[in-house]
């Protein structure tokens, strides 16, 4: 098991604007499962980033009054700080600004697809959304408007580089056909194979240099300065350039193919143009990705003039970091789109947390402590069945269903069983129902561990030490 590997990657993020419970999602989903192929003793790599080439976050910054450059260092360190908030155990955080980690991969890529005969000049004219970061028809339109962003398109003609994607339609429809590139779950796989159906279109790679983009910004086309890459090119290459691709990167050799963690809006970016790319250069394709839905609050898309915007600092701040991955694992399908309001928020973890697992944490505990003698220590914990094949399948909601099944079992056990009076007719029968109970708790805590790693320990620690934990979960009126 030890030299099984784990390479995991959230998409980067665009930092135009702070992160929402959405990307707070996806960040999350993919450090469980993170934690989880980690707790199985796997050798895991996971990382996450910034996707800063962009016009979206130059827009963003003027509006702040801010330099680009500038205005992206004070985003990144609020994008970390949330992370370290939920306790995302990244390896790399990588930045597509950065000139050392990124840009040699990134040119070494495009320099393969050129070589492959891929790449070739066009004059082109298209509208462009800056919103979906692509060019858009005039059918997508709604009132003259991108129905996603709510803005009009750009109308751009220019000469671009483009990448010959349609020659590989039909490699990239039978690898996710036979599901070399498994794509999870199966109608997103169903989905993208009747896009590809039709033929995939060659893409615009790149674009001319803006005159008000700062130096250091846009990753320079190889032999071309006057273009820089097109921003999901070069946006797409960070999975393999952050591993040391086209450096002699060891990360590369070890970690790559990995799995991808994607929502489902960028889907095509992920099962058409990247494959696209990659057969292109000759290297392998990812092995899976993994397309979650989109969260909603109150069954509305979140947005500010609604006023139904969940700010993921805010909950953080309230419940703290386990509650918040606790109702992101259990509540939400990693599979389709998911609501949550704070109402909803609120309930869940008074039922799930404060009644639910904290309260049978310090019933146990408090019974272990009165009657048990210390230094009872806990056995290896065999993890359920029924938890591995959730996990495995990605299905993070099953799991925590199913650890939250044994809780209330647990609960019924002591209601049934009544330990607490047992003990005062039949004192070694009362103890032996407190040891399992114990037992059967110390294996929850360690089934926690990929979603709540530190009430995980917590219950892990009180278990060992004989002991109440500490108050975990007060309860929210
Ligand atoms: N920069 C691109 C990704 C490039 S990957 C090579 C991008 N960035 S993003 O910041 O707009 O989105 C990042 C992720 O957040 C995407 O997976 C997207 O699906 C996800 N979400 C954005 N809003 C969301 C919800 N409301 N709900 C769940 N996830 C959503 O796209």
């Amino acid at each position: 098991m030890a030299d099984k590997k784990f390479y995991l990657t959230t998409p980067i993020f665009y930092p135009n604007a702070k992160l929402h419970l959405g990307h707070a999602y996806t960040t999350t989903v993919s450090d469980i499962l993170v934690r989880y192929h980690r707790l199985m003793g796997e050798k895991t790599y996971f990382l996450t980033g910034s996707d800063e080439n962009t016009q979206k976050m130059v827009d963003a910054a003027r509006k702040d009054g801010k330099e680009p450059l500038e205005f992206l260092d004070g985003i990144v360190a609020r994008f970390s700080s949330l992370f370290s908030e939920l306790s995302i155990s990244y390896d790399q955080f990588i930045r597509t600004t950065d000139q050392k980690a990124h840009w040699p991969g990134a040119q070494a890529l495009w320099q393969k697809l050129v070589e492959a005969g891929d790449i070739y000049k066009k004059e082109y004219e298209g509208l462009y959304c800056v919103g979906h970061e692509a060019f858009i028809t005039e059918k997508d339109l709604v009132d003259g408007k991108c129905p996603d962003h709510g803005t009009a398109p750009e109308f751009i003609k220019e000469e671009n580089y483009f990448f010959r994607l349609s020659k590989y339609s039909d490699a990239i429809r039978q690898k996710i056909e036979s599901d070399e590139l498994l794509i999870v779950p199966a109608t997103r796989k169903k989905e993208i194979l009747s896009f590809i159906a039709q033929g995939l279109e060659d893409v615009s790679f790149s674009r001319p240099r803006k005159a008000d983009w700062p130096q250091g910004l846009g990753i320079p086309v190889p032999g071309d300065d006057s273009q820089v890459m097109y921003v999901w090119c070069d946006a797409l290459s960070n999975y393999i350039t952050a591993l040391g691709y086209g450096q002699g990167g060891e990360l590369y050799e070890e970690f790559w193919p990995g799995m991808h963690v994607i929502g489902k809006d960028i889907l095509r970016f992920h099962a058409a143009i990247w494959p696209g790319m990659l057969l292109s250069a000759g290297l392998p394709l990812p092995k899976t990705l993994l397309v979650h839905g989109f969260i909603t609050s109150g069954g509305k898309k979140m947005s500010k003039t609604l006023g139904n915007v969940i700010d993921p600092e805010e909950l953080l701040a309230e419940y703290g970091t386990d509650a918040v991955r606790c109702f992101l694992a259990r509540h939400i399908s990693p599979f389709e789109d998911g609501d949550i309001t704070r109402e909803a928020f609120k309930d869940a973890y008074n039922a799930d947390l404060a009644n639910g697992l904290g309260n049978l944490s310090a019933r146990i505990m408090q019974l272990a402590a009165t009657h048990l003698e210390q230094g009872t220590r806990p056995e290896a914990a065999e993890f359920p069945a029924e938890y591995i094949q959730a996990m495995e399948k990605f299905e993070i909601n099953k799991a925590a269903e199913f650890i939250w099944s044994r809780i209330q079992a647990l609960d019924q056990k002591i209601t049934e069983q009544a330990p607490f009076k047992l003990v005062k007719t039949d004192l070694e029968a009362g103890k032996k129902i407190i040891f399992d109970l114990t037992q059967e708790l110390y294996v929850i805590g360690c089934m926690l561990n990929p979603i709540m790693p530190e009430t995980s320990k917590k219950i892990k620690d009180a278990v060992a030490a004989n002991q109440k934990p500490e108050n975990l979960f007060a309860r929210h009126d």
